[in-house]
């Protein structure tokens, strides 16, 4: 059969190979940085608001009204027909999935996971981070600053000619040798037009490599990682997923798309996107100890 100029574009610029994440398009690439801007600053603004008293409801109507004014609508809502947030609110043992509510007032020493997913012009801006309320202690502390380093190191890891499996490979042993556990039952994830496909990325160590990436591959890197067990249970509203021995858990997401020479971090805060060509490779800035707005 003849083969026509669009059909040989198309068969070049595979969309995705079996069980690989979306290959993006250079125009698809444009959407996704402006769906990353979004959600990025949605949680700049986030973080002005975390403080002792503040209720994770109001943390939820902040996200709703600034991916409104955007023209963008929340993914998490109604997502799967039942999530009943903007975004999802994680504190201290909740692992991720917590649900917003009035009667959740934050109080000084939580830590507080926000996880926003605008999606603007068809095109989803996935990224978490994690917030200090107030002072907390030592113990809290540490945990935040490694999950947010165990991100990066992963970031950083990935690239064109690497593995899906090399940021399991190389956030496990990090985490581990602090001390800590990585979550297993929830996952990074591919990501593009659609909010979550494949392929499944763990951040701890599995048998082979993976997928070998390649430029216009669009996925996230999310960590989860526990003060104690990595085992975690959803209670009984089906979403909420706390660790079993009730320690702290942090996380920290982002959402990148391999690059010919390395990876773009789609949704870096206004800061970092301001002032680096080189996001941080291993450590984090926390200025104060309420807010985190280098991310
Ligand atoms: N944002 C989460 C992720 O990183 C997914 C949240 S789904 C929800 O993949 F329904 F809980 F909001
Ligand atoms: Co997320
Ligand atoms: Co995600």
């Amino acid at each position: 059969m003849k083969t026509t100029t669009k059909q040989k574009r198309r068969r070049r610029r595979p969309r995705a190979k079996p069980g690989g994440p979306p290959i993006l398009t250079a125009g698809e690439i444009d959407a996704m940085r402006a769906a990353g801007r979004l959600a990025s600053r949605i949680l700049d603004v986030v973080s002005e608001l975390i403080a002792p008293g503040v209720s994770t409801a109001a943390i939820d109507r902040l996200v709703d009204e600034l991916t409104t004014e955007a023209g963008a609508t929340s993914a998490p809502y109604l997502y799967q027909g039942t999530f009943p947030g903007h975004c999802c609110t994680s504190v201290n043992q909740v692992v991720c999935h917590g649900i917003p509510a009035d009667d959740h007032i934050l109080v000084e020493g939580d830590i507080i996971n926000v996880d926003v997913t605008p999606v603007l012009d068809g095109f989803h801006g996935d990224t978490s981070r994690t917030f200090c309320v107030g002072e907390v202690n030592e113990q809290a502390r540490d945990l935040v600053e490694t999950t947010f380093r165990a991100m990066w190191l992963g970031i950083h890891a990935v690239g064109p000619g690497k593995h899906i499996g090399d940021v399991g490979r190389t956030i496990q042993p990090f985490a581990e040798a602090r001390g800590y556990s990585i979550v297993r039952e929830f996952t990074g994830h591919g990501t593009g037009r659609e909010f979550h496909s494949a392929p499944t990325v763990f951040h701890h160590t599995t048998l082979g490599a993976g997928i070998e990436l390649e430029p216009g591959m669009a996925f996230t890197i999310e960590p989860m990682i526990n003060l104690g067990r990595w085992k975690t249970r959803v209670l009984s509203d089906g979403w909420t997923a706390e660790t079993i021995d009730g320690k702290l858990s942090a996380q920290f997401e982002h959402t990148i798309v391999i690059t010919p020479t390395g990876v773009e971090v789609f949704t870096l805060g206004a800061r970092l996107r301001a002032t680096s060509r080189r996001p941080p490779r291993s450590y984090a800035v926390i200025p104060h100890p309420s807010r985190s707005s280098v991310r």
